[in-house]
């Protein structure tokens, strides 16, 4: 049914027989850091050549699009869409987990309070980060059930709402917070991150995408109705209210959506795999804004 060898070469137009993707222009890209995968070998440049290269390679690929205008996703590159998306914020359907979330942050947990965890909640500048003890990424929500586990709180199940609202809030009050992770330097936390990057550029499922597929090679062509995003505007506004959820849904929610979109089975939320994706994203990341939460179709 489908004919999916053209995207090993990315020179030519990709057709999809069977109604899914047609694509009348395909971007060919050099950069080092997203070349071709097939199998996994050693990785060698340094995170921060990998950043410049992505960022060079969204600048010649959307030229007059400024590389921090990625914090809007699909609508920075499709006006017409960017214009009803405008609209929709006249009224943000989020707006109500926000509060939510800003009620359940000033509950009391236990003998304690998130505050005693995240202060006035203007935190999200500070995750994901490598942890050098625990040799681990821990992201946001991570940190949200640690901070209960620290006070005797059961934790809380990472596809429940009652952490996409707390999240929710915490990204609201960190708007414009300018995304700086930390350079990846032990062995273990380059570990981490060269996991993450590898994850992002191996194909999987029965489409044999990977990540970068779509939202590196391939961003700004038409899939359906939806232009694809680039990778670098991916981290900065989530939760997101979905129109399509009708709710608002986590990073980690969206990482399985689109592993499912692939016909491959996604990982679990805040899962190790999930973890070193998101931190690989943020850092190359480095630079834009928080915007979160946001809307998305
Ligand atoms: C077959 C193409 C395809 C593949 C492969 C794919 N995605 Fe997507 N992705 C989409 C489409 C379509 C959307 C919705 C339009 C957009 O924002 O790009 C989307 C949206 C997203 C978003 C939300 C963007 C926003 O502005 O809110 C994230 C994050 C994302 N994808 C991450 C990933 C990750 C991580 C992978 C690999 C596990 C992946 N995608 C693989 C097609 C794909």
């Amino acid at each position: 049914m489908f004919t999916l060898s053209a995207l090993s070469n990315l020179s030519r137009p990709v057709s999809i027989i069977g109604g899914i993707i047609v694509f009348s222009y395909v971007a060919i890209i050099s950069a080092p850091v997203f070349a071709e995968p097939t199998t996994p070998g050693p990785i060698v440049a340094s995170p921060s050549a990998d950043r410049q290269a992505i960022r060079a390679h969204y600048e010649r690929r959307f030229p007059g699009i400024p590389v921090e205008a990625h914090k809007d996703g699909a609508y920075a590159i499709d006006k017409k869409a960017g214009e009803q998306w405008l609209e929709l914020e006249d009224f943000p359907p989020y707006e109500i987990a926000v509060d939510e979330g800003e009620d359940l942050f000033n509950t009391p947990i236990g003998d304690g309070t998130y505050s005693d965890c995240f202060g006035d909640g203007a935190v999200k500048g500070q995750y994901p980060y490598f942890d050098e003890d625990r040799s681990e990424v821990v992201t946001l929500e991570l940190a949200i059930n640690d901070c209960r586990s620290k006070f005797g709180q059961p934790t809380l199940d990472y596809k429940g709402a009652e952490i996409v609202r707390l999240s929710a809030y915490i990204a609201f009050v960190s708007r414009d917070q300018i995304i700086n992770v930390a350079e990846p330097s032990s062995q273990a936390a380059l570990l981490a991150y060269n996991d993450g990057k590898r994850f992002y550029s191996s194909r999987r499922g029965q489409l044999n995408f990977a990540c970068s597929s779509c939202h590196v090679q391939l961003a700004g062509n038409r899939l359906r109705a939806e232009k694809l995003s680039a990778s670098v505007g991916h981290v900065t506004h989530f939760p997101v209210y979905r129109l399509k959820w009708q709710d608002v849904g986590s990073l980690h929610r969206r990482f399985a959506r689109c592993n499912q979109q692939v016909g491959a089975e996604p990982f679990a939320r805040q899962s190790p795999e999930y973890r070193n994706l998101e931190y690989f994203l943020t850092y190359i990341s480095n630079g834009l804004p928080l915007n979160g939460p946001a809307i998305r179709k």
